[in-house]
């Protein structure tokens, strides 16, 4: 673990999120929110079915333009143009459904965008065997089964996919991490094999924002909340000063704290 505490580094957020604003017709998708992340911090990004979460995260990814607001990377000012200019900035995301080649290995998976290739000029040569190996690897340190890495993705089951796309997305890791809902497909011990994932990765100090409706994962991973509810921020602070009870009223628009 090099978890850096009370460096200079850790003072200046990863990620800052100024009165952002987004509308879709005559939804107002946000509105003026704002929101801060620091390394090694799990923020639960929390909030009824629409209430703008992956809105958010979309336009944190480079998906979707704001209508008004700012996003700052260490103090840096961004504006995505696309998820792959997100990408480059070192923000990972990962979806519900994130995108898989059925029709390929999960080694070929694991390197999707990231192929290892020879040097014979002219060719595009895959290293197969390196990458083979390098995926076994990686994915037995993780702690995720799968029958062989020279399976076609078609052939695992949904959690088993999904398990995949997390260690992939864990292993190349970032600078700031987004999962939307990522645990939905997973049964019971998958889901607690990735919340330990995000544990692991939180303390090597990298920072995550994660959506979820299931109020247990986002106590047993988050440091922080922050609630949305139609749009606008309605509560945020620290777990430790919450209980389910309360995060669940917030959500609900039973209670409001902080705004
Ligand atoms: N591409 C889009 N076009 C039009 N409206 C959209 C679009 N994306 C989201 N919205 C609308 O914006 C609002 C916020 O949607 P969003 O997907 O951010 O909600 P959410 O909090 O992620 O909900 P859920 O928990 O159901 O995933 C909703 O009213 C939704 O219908
Ligand atoms: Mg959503």
């Amino acid at each position: 673990m090099n978890k850096d505490n009370g460096s200079d580094r850790n003072n200046i957020p990863v990620l800052r999120v100024v009165n952002m604003s987004k509308g879709f017709g005559k939804v107002q998708a946000l509105k003026d929110v704002n929101l801060e992340i620091h390394r090694g911090e799990v923020m639960g990004l929390l909030g009824d079915n629409g209430a703008g979460k992956s809105t958010l995260i979309k336009i944190i990814a480079g998906n979707f333009r704001a209508d008004k607001g700012e996003l700052y990377l260490d103090r840096e000012k961004v504006a995505f143009n696309s998820p792959a200019e997100a990408r480059g900035a070192g923000i990972e995301t990962v979806y519900q459904n994130s995108e898989i080649c059925v029709n390929a290995t999960v080694a070929a998976n694991f390197f999707i965008g990231r192929e290892l290739c020879g040097k014979i000029p002219g060719f595009r040569l895959l290293k197969e065997g390196t990458m083979q190996k390098e995926t076994e690897e990686v994915l037995s340190d993780i702690g995720i089964d799968v029958p062989s890495v020279t399976a076609k993705m078609g052939f695992l089951s949904g959690g088993q996919r999904q398990a995949i796309i997390l260690g992939r997305f864990f292993h190349w890791g970032g600078r700031l991490a987004l999962l939307d809902e990522p645990f939905a497909a997973l049964g019971v011990a998958e889901s607690r094999k990735g919340l330990k994932l995000m544990r692991q990765l939180s303390e090597r100090g990298l920072p995550i924002i994660l959506i979820t409706h299931n109020i247990e994962h986002a106590f047993a991973v988050a440091t922080k909340f922050i609630i949305l509810r139609h749009g606008e921020v309605v509560g945020k602070g620290s777990v430790e000063d919450v209980t389910a009870d309360d995060v669940v009223a917030i959500i609900t628009g039973a209670t409001h704290i902080t705004k």
